[in-house]
């Protein structure tokens, strides 16, 4: 077999086989394929596309490219949670102690923040002490244990999608939606969870532009995880605005702590997008048959506490300290505060959350490259969203920095990402937009 055979027929528009398609990742991970023959065929992808059953394969090969992770010894039905990224989505760590707290056990790999998107294990580490590099028996252990834990992506998971990505990233050759379907499950696979609830965002801030983007790249993903025989439902969930208020490592933990204290409403646009995952997670995970009974499980996670207090278990669990819990403002930290205000009065008429993450990744919170720190105390909290009234001169925002100069830029940045307009937005955006399974 030979890859200029494969690249020209993907170029001609043809489907390659299964044995094709893992000559390529085999060859991608070996060295054999080299990079520019594998950017060539990435590039043939994005203009003509894969048949499902050739995503399936991809997906397949490339999950098993490196190691895969065992979670028998941990019993019960183990449901992971994935969000394509956000900004201000928070949900995971709201989401991943009322599950566990509900009886569902939650053994979750997460990932870092990378541009303008978020990640749990960066928020994570915003409390005191807490270490995500805990060794797979000790997290096995700890699932066992307390129903909870979180580890990195192991250095070996998935090597084809390391090398795949870093490659789409500098040929233009992201936006393809079976790459990402392949890029995205193929990990989740190999995290080795026994079903799969996916969050897929559509809206500014979002790879999938469009809602109607966000269904097809949601239906593939779900017909990948049944395909390799893991329950995978999908909702479609709007980033048009920051999902919650606050944008930024610390202040996300924060708030997630105030969400599991009952201090968030349970009408919010945070709180309804963690129940609806949630429900979905308790379903799949066996703890409830229907949306209405998982809910009420969840609800009382939260108001009985049981949920936060899986949370300080798992902090404590990863060598960190708990009490954050019980003292979330300790958490705020920054040597600056400053009001970011409505230049004009009128109504929130957008809110453009790529450049909302642009300008937390400003004041550091997140990296532009993998390698960048973070610091965790930096970022924004909103008071409006999209349809509120603000007066001319009244606060729209919270800037947390430690730099002044960076406090500025970011207040720029802020400033082109929300418009305000004289009259009120015709119609918001759902929240929901629909869901595949
Ligand atoms: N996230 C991933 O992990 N891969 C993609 O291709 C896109 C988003
Ligand atoms: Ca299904």
């Amino acid at each position: 077999m030979r890859a200029t055979d494969i690249i020209l027929k993907k170029k001609y528009g043809e489907e390659l086989t299964a044995e094709e398609i893992r000559f390529i990742v085999w060859g991608c991970v070996s060295g054999e394929v080299p990079d520019y023959q594998l950017a060539a065929l990435l590039m043939a992808i994005c203009f003509q596309g894969m048949t499902r059953e050739e995503t399936v394969e991809l997906t397949l090969a490339m999950e098993h490219s490196g190691e895969v992770v065992d979670l028998s010894a941990i019993p019960g039905i183990k449901v992971d949670k994935h969000s394509t990224g956000g900004v201000g989505d928070t949900t995971t760590l709201i989401l991943a102690p009322l599950v566990a707290a509900c009886g569902v056990p939650v053994a979750k790999m997460s990932g870092r923040g990378l541009g303008h998107t978020g990640g749990t294990l960066d928020k994570l580490e915003s409390a005191k002490g807490v270490r995500v590099d805990l060794d797979i028996e000790t997290f096995i252990k700890t699932v066992k244990e307390t129903g909870i834990a979180v580890i990195g992506q192991s250095q070996n998971l998935v090597p084809a999608d390391k090398i795949l990505y870093s490659l789409r990233d500098v040929t233009g050759t992201v936006d393809s939606v079976p790459l990402i379907a392949s890029s995205i499950m193929s990990k989740k696979l190999a995290a080795g969870s026994d079903a799969i609830v996916l969050d897929v965002k559509t809206g500014s801030g979002a790879f999938m532009k469009n809602p109607k983007q966000a269904l097809e790249l949601a239906r593939l993903m779900v017909d990948i995880g049944d395909c390799a025989g893991r329950s995978t439902h999908a909702l479609i969930t709007d980033m048009s605005q920051p999902l919650g208020h606050a944008v930024g490592n610390a202040l996300e933990l924060r708030e997630a702590i105030l969400a599991l204290r009952g201090e968030i409403p349970e009408d919010s646009n945070l709180m309804k997008v963690t129940f609806a995952l949630g429900e979905r997670m308790l379903m799949l995970g066996g703890a409830a048959k229907t949306a209405q009974e998982a809910r009420t499980l969840l609800l009382n996670a939260k108001n009985s506490g049981a949920g936060l207090n899986k949370l300080r278990q798992l902090l404590i669990a990863l060598d960190g300290d708990g009490r954050c819990c019980d003292a979330p403002d300790e958490l705020l930290t920054a040597k600056l505060t400053l009001p970011f205000v409505a230049k004009q009065g009128g109504y929130i008429d957008s809110m453009d959350t790529l450049l909302i993450g642009e300008a937390s990744l400003l004041l550091g919170a997140g990296r532009s490259k993998k390698t960048d720190s973070i610091d965790p105390a930096v970022g924004i909290v909103f008071g409006v969203q999209l349809g509120d009234r603000v007066e001319e001169g009244s606060a729209i925002a919270t800037v947390y920095s430690n730099d002044e100069a960076k406090a500025q830029a970011a207040m720029q940045l802020l400033e082109n990402a929300i418009t305000i307009a004289k009259e009120p937005p015709k119609a918001l955006p759902p929240l929901i937009y629909g869901s595949a399974e």
